[in-house]
């Protein structure tokens, strides 16, 4: 699938985005090896910390499903700018996607590419716990 069109998908779930705190709406479109593409939008949580990026809910409602192997996720957020992925959703798309690509959308600038080993290098590791 064209990088376009899920792009396209991560805007979409990006309208469903439950954002009443910071307003800030996020959708992500993960796309699988075998073709089958997964949306996520942010969920927020009156006690902050529970809120779950868009990223995360995609990966979620994956894994929850059966699909572990992902090719790629788009990212799209309502500033129209680029929304680079937190820190803990960098760790959860290196758990299920090491080799995998981050397509990140801005509605001034277009589409830009990032491997998932390149926005978090040196991260811990299944292989590390022993
Ligand atoms: N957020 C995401 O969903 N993904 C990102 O890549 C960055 C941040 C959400 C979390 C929170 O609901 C809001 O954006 C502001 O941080």
């Amino acid at each position: 699938m064209e990088n376009r069109e899920l792009i396209e998908r991560a805007k979409e779930a990006m309208s469903y985005a439950y954002a009443p705190y910071s307003h800030f709406q996020v959708g992500a479109a993960l796309l699988t090896k075998d073709g089958r593409v997964f949306t996520g939008c942010n969920v927020e949580n009156a006690t902050y910390g529970a809120t779950s990026c868009a990223e995360r809910t995609a990966v979620g409602k994956a894994v929850s499903e059966g699909a572990r192997e992902f090719q790629k996720i788009a990212i799209a957020a309502s500033s129209g700018a680029y929304a680079a992925p937190c820190g803990i959703c960098r760790q959860v798309l290196s758990e299920f996607m090491p080799e995998g690509e981050v397509v990140l959308w801005s509605d001034t600038e277009g589409e830009k590419v990032f491997s998932v080993r390149d926005l978090l290098p040196f991260g811990f590791r299944g292989e590390d716990i022993k």
